[in-house]
Formats: structure tokens, sequence, C-alpha cells
């Protein structure tokens, strides 16, 4: 049986972090083919041989890019389009947090985690339109956070990066329907990803009962697939959308 995205080519960004890999693993699955795209190189390395072990014939490649700086995302997709192939959807994953009150947080958390969870996304996007539009087809999702719409206190400019992708969602979701390329945004909440065990240790995690309507964390699997059906035709008719994956947050 041919997989939902059988011979199609999907970049994602930050592939080598928690919900890029499992978005690798998804995708192969699938049949797709699977370029991953991190600064970290070596994780993304990780990443990839854990796909092969699951699917030996897995065709999934790792690519090194600092998408904070502005060259990179046409360097890189230049890359995958001459080595790999045109790029039928992309997923701008790649991000960054800091824990840092608006009354604290210095000039440069502002500029370093802009260039990174929206200029990226933006230089990424405008590398990938050429191609997309001369097929007259294409999808592209970007991952923002349920912290674009609620309200917390502690990261502001992160929760501020990711309600600025809505808007450039939507944006180049109308800019671009005339080009048959569709755009929308995905919203996780708490997804238990290696940073976040890193960052607050195992019982931490275990401990915390999310405060959703499901009352516990999403494995980074449960992004994959809505990632996978926002990517595929059966979603033809989805464009500038919001999709909530957050368990039903706040509840
Ligand atoms: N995990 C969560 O709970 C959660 C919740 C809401 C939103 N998100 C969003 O989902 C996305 C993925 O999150 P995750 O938990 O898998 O994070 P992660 O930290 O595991 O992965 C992020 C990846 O991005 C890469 N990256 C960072 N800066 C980069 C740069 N300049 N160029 C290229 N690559 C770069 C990192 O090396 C890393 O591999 C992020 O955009 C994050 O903001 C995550």
């Amino acid at each position: 049986m041919k997989g939902r995205f059988e011979g199609k080519v999907v970049a994602i960004t930050g592939g080598g972090g928690g919900i890029g890999s499992a978005a690798a693993q998804v995708f192969c699955r699938a049949g797709g083919r699977v370029a991953l795209i991190d600064m970290d190189v070596s994780a993304a390395n990780d990443a990839a041989t854990r796909v092969r072990q699951e699917i030996p014939s897995a065709d999934i490649r790792t690519f090194e890019a600092d998408l904070g700086i502005e060259a990179e995302a046409s360097r890189v997709v230049d890359e995958i389009a001459s080595g790999f192939g045109a790029i039928d959807a992309l997923i701008n994953n790649a991000g960054i947090r800091r824990y840092e009150q608006i009354s604290d947080a210095p000039w440069d958390t502002w500029d370093t985690i802009v260039r990174v969870n929206l200029l990226s996304f933006v230089s990424m996007s405008r590398a990938v339109l050429p191609a997309m539009r001369a097929k007259r087809s294409g999808s592209i999702i970007n991952v923002s956070s349920t912290y674009a719409l609620y309200g917390r206190k502690g990261m502001g400019a992160y929760d501020a990066t990711k309600a600025a992708v809505l808007a450039l969602t939507r944006t180049l979701a109308f800019e671009e329907a005339e080009h048959g390329i569709r755009v929308n945004a995905i919203c996780p909440g708490f997804t238990r990803t290696a940073f976040h065990i890193k960052r607050m240790g195992q019982d931490a995690v275990d401990e915390l009962v999310p405060p959703c309507a499901l009352k516990r964390w999403a494995e980074p699997i449960e992004l994959a697939h809505p990632m996978l059906w926002l990517a595929s035709d059966e979603a033809s008719y989805v464009t500038s959308a919001t999709l909530m994956i957050d368990g039903g947050l706040p509840a």
C-alpha cells in the first residue's frame, strides 16, 4: 500500500529536536522523503539514525544550517533541491526559549529569539516559495504554541514570537492561495520532549499535570500526525488555520 506522502519531500527545521524528529519518523512511515535541517547536525544525525533503525528503507538526510542567519535559508533550500529534491512541504519548527520576564529580558534576548522563532520562518518560506509556485502546489506548516493565544508569566519574548507566527501564517496563506500553496499553523501545548526533561528533570516532568482538559503531556508523535495530515492532500481545503494541539488548554 502506498503511503500518504509517498515520494514527496518534506523539509523540517529543528529536525534534531523532539517534535522535529517525531515528524521525521511519521513522514518516513508515510513514504515521504525527509530533509532534517538543524544547527545541531549531530542531533539531526541521531534522529535520522533512530528513524533508519525503525524503517530501514527510510529516505532521510540531514542538513546543517543556523537559521538565525538570513542567508542560510536559501543556501540550505538550494542544497536540498539540488541534492535531494524539490520541497513539497516545509515544516518551520526550529525554536528556542528564553525564561525571562519582559521587565528583565535584554535586547539581545529579543534579537536572538526573533531571528530564530520568527525570521527563520520568513526566510525559509521565502526560499521554498518559487519552486512551490512553479509546481502550483505546496504546504507550509508553522509551529507556534498554545501560548501564542493565552497569557502567562515569564516567557514574553517567546510568546510574542509565537503570536507573530500566527499572523505570518494567515497573511502568507492569503497571499499564496492563488499559487496553490497552503499555509497553516499548529499550536502545541505541553509536549514531553528531551528539552523539557533535561531542563526540569524526569521526576518533575512526570509529576507535572498540565492544566489542560486531558491532564497529561503530549508525546511528540501526537504533534507529528496532525503535521502529516496538514501536509497531505487530505487537507486540501485547509489553509490559514490555527490548529490547537494542546490537550484542551485552558480548561
Ligand atoms: N515541547 C513543547 O512543549 C512545545 C510547546 C509549544 C511549542 N513548541 C514548539 O515546537 C517546536 C519544537 O519544539 P521541541 O520541544 O521539539 O524543541 P527542541 O528544543 O527539542 O528542538 C528545537 C530544535 O531547533 C534547533 N534549532 C534551534 N535554533 C536553531 C537555529 N538557529 N537554526 C537551526 N536549528 C535550530 C535545535 O538545535 C533543536 O534541535 C519549537 O518551535 C517550540 O517552540 C514546543
